[in-house]
């Protein structure tokens, strides 16, 4: 996939004459960013993502490092309960309070553009936490009613990546006790569709790829900071798949009711 990467480098130069035109008041300073990943594995696609950062000038911490993996496979089940532990125990060591903290996945993502940029979309997004978004729902679509409707881009919440102040983040993982295989993404979409826990902690998603966009299908924008390749989009691949298998269940299981009704 190195083409893709090539491609949303090219991209920086315009994003940068855009942020240009755009100077803000108050921005955030860029040392205020610090990036927190998890990598148990050196991947290539981990090493990819260090390039990304470095050529940005991103101050990134890796968690996790030799640690075996426990979080589950992504591809067939849930999982991704060990990030958390992980973030939150980084978390509790982080002692200043005005620190901007972005959390993301690391095997499948490159940096389009530098902390500057993010920052200020951050800011201009106008919430506490700022997490991307996925078109599908994951993992539990009996959910979906909860979801607050969007106008435009995708309404669900994906946990590869999110941005925020560092109390809200706190705040928001303060009650993770789950096992290192429960789903990070169930995890977050249970505080994200309370609509009470919504507001207090100030969250909403970043449902038009301003930030974070998912290269799967989508290579002519460069609108972002962070993509998505590999394995992420692969597995979301599949849980399409899973989850037609499972609406057709259902449909199937719906006509069934209604013919035993027809006949009785
Ligand atoms: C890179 O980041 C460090 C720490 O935030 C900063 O001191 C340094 O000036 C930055 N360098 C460039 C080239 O932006
Ligand atoms: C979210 O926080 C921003 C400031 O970061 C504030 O302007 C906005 O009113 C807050 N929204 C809610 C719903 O509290
Ligand atoms: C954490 O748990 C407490 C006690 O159940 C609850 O009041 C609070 O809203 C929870 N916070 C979050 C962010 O889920
Ligand atoms: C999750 O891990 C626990 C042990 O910590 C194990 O008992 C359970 O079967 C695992 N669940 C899945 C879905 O792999």
């Amino acid at each position: 996939m190195n083409h893709p990467f090539l491609f949303l480098l090219s991209c920086v130069f315009l994003c940068a004459l855009s942020s240009l035109a755009n100077s803000e008041s108050q921005r955030i300073p860029e040392d205020k960013l610090l990036v927190l990943t998890v990598a148990t594995k050196e991947t290539d696609g981990f090493r990819r993502f260090l390039r990304s950062a470095k050529h940005f000038n991103y101050t990134v911490k890796v968690l996790g490092r030799g640690e075996e993996w426990r979080g589950g496979d992504y591809m067939s089940a849930p999982g991704g309960g060990q990030k958390v532990r992980l973030l939150k125990a980084a978390l509790l060591e982080i002692k200043s309070e005005d620190q901007i903290i972005l959390f993301i996945d690391s095997y499948d993502v490159v940096f389009a553009s530098g902390p500057k940029e993010l920052l200020r979309k951050f800011q201009q997004a106008k919430h506490k936490v700022v997490f991307s978004s996925e078109s599908l729902i994951w993992p539990d679509r009996h959910l979906e009613d909860k979801y607050p409707h969007v106008r435009e881009g995708n309404r669900f919440l994906g946990s590869g990546g999110f941005i925020g102040y560092i109390p809200s983040i706190k705040e928001m993982i303060t009650n993770w006790t789950g096992e290192e295989n429960d789903s990070d993404q169930l995890f977050f979409t249970k505080i994200y569709i309370d609509p009470a826990k919504r507001k207090t902690l100030n969250i909403t998603l970043d449902t038009k790829y301003r930030l974070f966009q998912n290269l799967h299908g989508a290579l002519g924008e460069c609108l972002n900071i962070a993509a998505e390749t590999g394995d992420r989009a692969a597995g979301r691949e599949k849980r399409r798949e899973r989850r037609e298998d499972e609406e057709k269940r259902d449909e199937d299981r719906r006509r069934e009711i209604t013919q035993d009704r027809e006949e009785n």
